[in-house]
């Protein structure tokens, strides 16, 4: 696959377009999207911290894979991206 290529992905069902050699994460931010997921306690924004793969901020669900970190995870053709189920809503 050529470097630039167009991928064409999904986020929560909204069809996007990113280019080959683009990090999930890249792909994300580079169609406007800056938080995909929130957090347990407080319901905040979350997207990229660190961009390395240490501080798992970035966790998306892609298909049936489940808390993937997105800054780390190469864009595939069809990717089928979601904010990550594995945060759910904090215990009371
Ligand atoms: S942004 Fe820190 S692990 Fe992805």
């Amino acid at each position: 696959m050529a470097e630039g290529q167009a991928l064409r992905f999904t986020f929560s069902d909204r069809v996007l377009v990113g280019r080959a050699g683009d990090t999930v994460a890249s792909a994300l931010i580079a169609n406007g999207i800056r938080s995909w997921r929130r957090t347990r306690r407080g319901g905040r924004p979350r997207g990229i911290y660190c961009g390395i793969g240490t501080c798992f901020d970035c966790l998306v669900d892609i298909g049936e894979e489940v808390a993937v970190r997105a800054c780390l995870r190469p864009l595939q053709e069809g990717d089928r991206v979601a904010p990550s189920g594995s945060v759910g809503p904090a215990g009371p």
